[in-house]
């Protein structure tokens, strides 16, 4: 079973891994996106979530964007299995949910499309494209549909090239207190 310190040690070998071709790394993209989900005061397992919500991109190790291959890595899917075991839902399932939430996002607010990546306009096609309205319904009616929301809107501002932590050691550190933080919570 994957531990806290694998976790940590996986963001110092493989996060200086490129983020979807957007001129940052994974690290500094998980990074960016807690620091959202904090500066927003959501709860600790949520900004949990937001780090780690592409916990699954490092686990599979693949540089750059497996969506311009056409590939869809279902990253979601491996990252909240991980998640699961060591966190509980409320950090699970917001990350489950992240790619589910950008396709109701896509459906339920016009302009939300305008706002993503290229690279996340690509992998919408290969996750299922924009939800139907009865996926809609299914989507808002899970309990952690808010909270992927939530995360799904800092994953999209998250993508900042000069916005950086102290270092990455600095940033790791944040990590770990958080990961240790919302484990002793449960
Ligand atoms: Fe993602
Ligand atoms: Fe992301």
């Amino acid at each position: 079973m994957i531990t806290r310190a694998d976790i940590v040690s996986l963001f110092a070998r493989q996060g200086h891994l490129a983020y979807e071709g957007e001129g940052i790394t994974q690290l500094q993209h998980g990074w960016q996106c807690g620091r959202l989900a904090c500066q927003a005061d959501a709860a600790p397992a949520l900004q949990l979530a937001a780090w780690l919500h592409d916990l699954g991109h490092l686990m599979t190790g693949l540089e750059g964007s497996p969506t311009v291959r056409g590939v869809d890595d279902r990253h979601e899917a491996l990252g909240s299995g991980v998640l699961a075991q060591l966190f509980g839902a409320d950090v699970a399932a917001p990350v489950a949910l992240h790619v589910a939430a950008k396709r109701y996002l896509v459906s339920a607010q016009p302009n939300y499309a305008d706002s993503l990546s290229p690279d996340s306009r690509r992998s919408l096609a290969l996750q299922g494209g924009p939800m139907s309205v009865e996926e809609r319904a299914h989507f808002k009616a899970r309990r952690h549909a808010l909270d992927a929301v939530r995360l799904r809107l800092w994953d999209d501002r998250a993508k900042v090239a000069e916005w950086q932590p102290a270092g990455d050691a600095a940033a790791l550190d944040e990590l770990a207190l958080l990961m240790d933080r919302v484990a002793a919570s449960r």
